[in-house]
């Protein structure tokens, strides 16, 4: 039986959109030459988008990373999150930068499920995307359409037809020298850095398999308020539907599973199979996501990765990649090696959500632009392809998530809309599209 080469694994091969526009063997954070939109010192214009915890840590970041970034606008679907969350922004900053940095008057507050659209009319040269997920892609296209940088938290779609809009974006991003920055920050963290490199350098030879776990504990959720519409109860508790957040697999998951695939170099598994349910999280205050997913990921060149994520309170928490080569092993979150190449990171670890908006805009400033824009979509996919295979029980292949025409997430979020219809899957039944 004639496999597929790793390239036809890529967009580059398996989507015309995106032509030209990606592959699976992406440099580590491609840092590339760019028209020098801001080169020097100057002013930078920074708006958010989602002002929630992440984003308005975000906020904060972006503007330490630099004393002339200024954050000018704000938008989030609802009034209360967007000002608590602004709120959170001021208290944090200290008193010089809340004076000099912190510039979100009352006219570049933007509230509605488009308040992007307002962010990007406010003049900023960078917007930092951290709303529900299933925005993203729209949020991501419209940005790059506008000329404006983009730090996009993780994930960057909840379904395969998302994640095609976005690479098509980046592709834009590239022609125009924007600057496509990823919240998946593991990829910023110091000591993964070094503990990568010295795996995709045969620290333990070859590497047979990798473990990763994402095992934790519930997160947060909103009781049901009787003015709530439908739409607003799934808005205001997102992690809970896969339209919204793609499901834990994507939603938190994925830094597991973006580890694993830098590991192997950003070449991508060739497909995958997965065990998911929901035992505990049953009541329909959980809306439809599962609570765990056991999924095996298949390389073409035979390693195999085994991974598990798990939101269930009172059990075991892990959250670590065990890495097994020919010589030895490694355990990604204490950053060692044991074997033949015995080795201990002891260097210093930035904070890598600093780290993220510091080197972002140390680029930007000396006219370099950093695309992080291939990982972001392929890790995205390889967290759909895994949620594909629990839910429908079938081994999934790359091509068939990639070509995957399931729509989850719809075009058009009035206020007044029904949100998408969401049913438990359940495996053996619920059919792959
Ligand atoms: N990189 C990381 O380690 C990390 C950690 C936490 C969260 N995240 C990611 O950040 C994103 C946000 O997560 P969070 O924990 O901050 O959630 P959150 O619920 O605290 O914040 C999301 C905010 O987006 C707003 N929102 C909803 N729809 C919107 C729309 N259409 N336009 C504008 N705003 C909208 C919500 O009202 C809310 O204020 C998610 O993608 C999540 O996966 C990443």
């Amino acid at each position: 039986m004639k496999r597929p080469s790793p390239s036809r694994r890529s967009f580059l091969k398996t989507s015309a959109a995106t032509a030209a526009a990606l592959t699976t063997s992406g440099s580590l954070s491609a840092l590339q030459s760019a028209p020098a939109v801001h080169q020097g010192g100057g002013q930078l214009k920074i708006g958010i988008v989602g002002v929630g915890g992440r984003g308005s840590g975000a906020a904060v970041q972006a503007v330490t990373a630099h004393p002339e970034n200024i954050l000018v606008s704000a938008g989030d679907a609802f009034a209360d999150r967007l000002e608590s969350g602004l709120a959170g922004i001021e208290e944090t900053l200290t008193e010089s930068k809340r004076k000099a940095q912190f510039q979100v008057t009352k006219e570049r507050r933007f509230v509605g499920l488009d308040a992007i659209d307002q962010v990007l009319n406010s003049g900023v040269d960078a917007v930092l995307l951290a709303s529900p997920p299933g925005f993203r892609p729209m949020q991501i296209e419209k940005a790059v359409a506008k000329g404006v940088h983009v730090f996009a938290e993780k994930p960057i779609a909840t379904d395969a037809p998302g994640v095609r809009r976005v690479a098509a974006a980046c592709a834009l991003a590239r022609q125009k020298g924007l600057s496509i920055v990823s919240g998946l920050c593991y990829r910023y963290h110091d000591a993964r850095r070094a503990v990568v490199q010295r795996l995709q350098e045969g620290g333990i030879g070859e590497i047979l398999a990798m473990q990763g776990n994402y095992v934790t504990g519930e997160l947060w959720s909103f009781p049901r308020q009787p003015q709530w519409s439908e739409l607003e109860w799934q808005l205001r508790n997102w992690l809970y539907y896969p339209w919204l957040s793609g499901d834990l697999i994507a939603e938190q998951h994925i830094h597991t599973l973006d580890v694993m695939a830098w590991i192997k170099r950003d070449v991508y598994p060739r497909a995958a199979a997965s065990l998911g349910g929901r035992q505990k999280r049953t009541d329909s205050q959980f809306g439809t996501i599962y609570d765990h997913f056991a999924t095996i990921y298949e390389w073409e060149d035979g390693t195999r990765g085994y991974s598990y994520c798990r939101q269930q309170n009172d059990c075991w928490r892990d959250v670590n990649e065990y890495i097994v080569g020919t010589e030895g092993r490694a355990n990604v979150f204490q950053s060692t090696i044991t074997g033949k190449n015995e080795w201990r990171f002891q260097g210093k670890v930035r904070d890598m959500y600093q780290a993220e908006h510091d080197e972002m805009f140390a680029a930007l400033r000396a006219g370099k632009r950093i695309d992080n824009g291939d990982y972001m979509c392929n890790s995205t996919l390889m967290a759909l392809m895994g949620r594909m295979a629990a839910y429908t029980g079938k081994r999934v292949t790359w091509d068939e998530a990639l070509n995957s025409q399931e729509v989850l997430m719809p075009d058009l979020l009035a206020w007044d809309a029904e949100p998408p219809k969401s049913v438990v899957a359940v495996p053996g039944i619920t059919k792959f599209i």
